[in-house]
C-alpha cells in the first residue's frame, strides 16, 4: 500500500515584525492591550507594497525542498493554497514551478479554500500519491493578505499578516497521512469574504476583507474539536497519542477554546499567531515548520492540523512524522 510522508518543511515571513504599537504609530484606531486580549497577536509581518504570493512561496519552497533532501526538478506535482493569487491567471502555482526552474512539466494548480486552504491542499495531493500517479508534491499555503487589508477597518487588518509555508509529500510504504476530513457550508459565505472582482477593467464590489468576527469566532469553536474527533476516529487511533494539534493560527482564544473542548492541554498545542497574526492559508504550515525546526515535532510523533475559514470551510488531518 502506497502511503503520502511529509519528508520536509519550509515557511518563509517576510521583513521585519510589525508590533501591534506600530500599527497605532501608523495611525489606525487601536491598542496594543485591544488587539492582545482579543486575538493573543503581537506582531504580524508583512510583505513590500507590490511582492507577490509567489515570491514568498518560492523561499519556503526551497526550505522545504533542502529539508527534504531533494532536487526541485524530483518534485512532480505542485499545489499553492492561496486567497491572494499573483494574478488572476495563470495560478500561483504555475509561476512558483517557473521559479523554482522546474522544467519536467509535472502539474501545478491552485485551491482556494481561504484559511482552510492547505489542510484541502494537502488533502488533494494526499490522493495523487495514494493512487500511485505522483511521486513527490511541494504543498504550500501563501498569501499576501495585506493586500486585501481595509486599513480603515480596525476590526480586520489589526488581525491579518503575510507569510508563507511550505511541505514535500512523499510517496512511502511507511503510513505518514493516516486521515483527513473535509467539510464545507457555502450558506455563511457572507460572515467572511472578499466581495469583489475584476471586470471589463473595473474593480467591481468590495475588494477588501470582511467579516462578522463574533459570528466567526462561534462558527470556528463549534467545528473545530468536532473535525478533530472525526479524524480520529477515521484514523482508528486513541486520542491520547496526539503529540501535538497544529491549529490554523487566527486567534489565541479559538485555539484555547478547541484545545480545552478536546480536552488537550495548551502544552501539546503549538501556536505561533502572537508573532504570525492570521496568515490565511500559510498559517498551518508556517506553525508546523516553526515547531519541526525548534525541535518540538520529531520523527515518529503523531500531529494533528486542523484549519477554519471563509466559505465557511473547515478540515483536519491526523499525519504521523
Ligand atoms: N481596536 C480597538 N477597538 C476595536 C478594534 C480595534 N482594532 N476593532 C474593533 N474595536 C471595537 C469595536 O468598534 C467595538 O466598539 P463598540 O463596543 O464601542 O462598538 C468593540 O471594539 C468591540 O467590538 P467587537 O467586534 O464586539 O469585539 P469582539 O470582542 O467580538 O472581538 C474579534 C473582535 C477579535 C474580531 C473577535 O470577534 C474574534 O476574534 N473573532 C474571530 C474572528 C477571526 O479570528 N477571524 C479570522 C479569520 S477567520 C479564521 O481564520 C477562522
Amino acid at each position: 500500500m502506497i502511503h503520502a510522508r511529509i519528508v520536509g518543511t519550509g515557511s518563509h515571513l517576510p521583513g521585519e515584525p510589525v508590533t501591534n504599537d506600530d500599527l497605532v504609530r501608523r495611525g489606525i484606531d487601536t491598542s496594543d492591550e485591544w488587539i492582545t486580549t482579543r486575538s493573543g497577536i503581537r506582531s504580524r509581518h508583512f510583505a513590500e507594497p507590490g511582492c507577490k504570493s509567489s515570491e514568498l512561496a518560492l523561499i519556503a519552497a526551497r526550505r522545504a525542498i533542502e529539508a527534504a533532501g531533494c532536487a526541485a526538478d524530483d518534485i512532480d506535482l505542485i499545489i499553492v493554497a492561496t486567497s491572494t493569487p499573483d494574478f488572476i491567471f495563470p495560478s500561483t502555482a504555475t509561476l512558483l514551478q517557473a521559479g523554482l526552474g522546474i522544467r519536467n512539466g509535472c502539474a501545478a494548480f491552485d485551491v482556494q479554500a481561504v484559511c482552510c486552504g492547505f489542510v484541502y491542499a494537502l488533502a488533494t495531493a494526499e490522493k495523487f500519491i495514494r493512487s500511485g500517479s505522483h511521486q513527490r508534491a511541494l504543498v504550500i499555503g501563501a498569501e499576501v493578505f495585506s493586500s486585501i487589508l481595509d486599513w480603515a477597518d480596525r476590526s480586520t487588518c489589526v488581525l491579518f499578516g503575510d507569510g508563507a509555508g511550505a511541505v514535500v509529500l512523499e510517496a512511502s510504504s511507511e503510513p505518514g497521512v493516516r486521515a483527513m476530513a473535509l467539510h464545507a457550508d457555502g450558506s455563511y459565505h457572507p460572515l467572511l469574504w472578499v466581495p469583489g472582482n475584476v471586470a471589463g477593467g473595473q474593480v467591481t464590489g468590495d475588494p477588501f476583507v470582511r467579516m462578522d468576527g463574533q459570528a466567526v469566532f462561534k462558527f470556528a469553536v463549534k467545528v473545530l474539536d468536532e473535525v478533530v474527533r472525526e479524524v480520529v476516529d477515521l484514523a482508528g487511533v486513541p486520542q491520547d497519542s496526539i503529540d501535538w494539534l497544529v491549529p490554523h493560527q487566527a486567534n489565541i482564544r479559538i485555539i484555547q477554546s478547541s484545545a480545552k473542548r478536546l480536552g488537550l492541554p495548551m502544552e501539546k498545542v503549538v501556536t505561533t499567531v502572537s508573532f504570525h497574526g492570521n496568515t490565511s492559508a500559510a498559517s498551518i504550515p508556517l506553525a508546523l515548520d516553526c515547531a519541526v525546526r525548534d525541535g518540538r515535532i520529531r520523527p515518529g510523533q503523531r500531529v494533528v492540523l486542523e484549519g477554519v475559514g471563509g466559505g465557511f470551510a473547515w478540515g483536519a488531518a491526523l499525519i504521523d512524522f
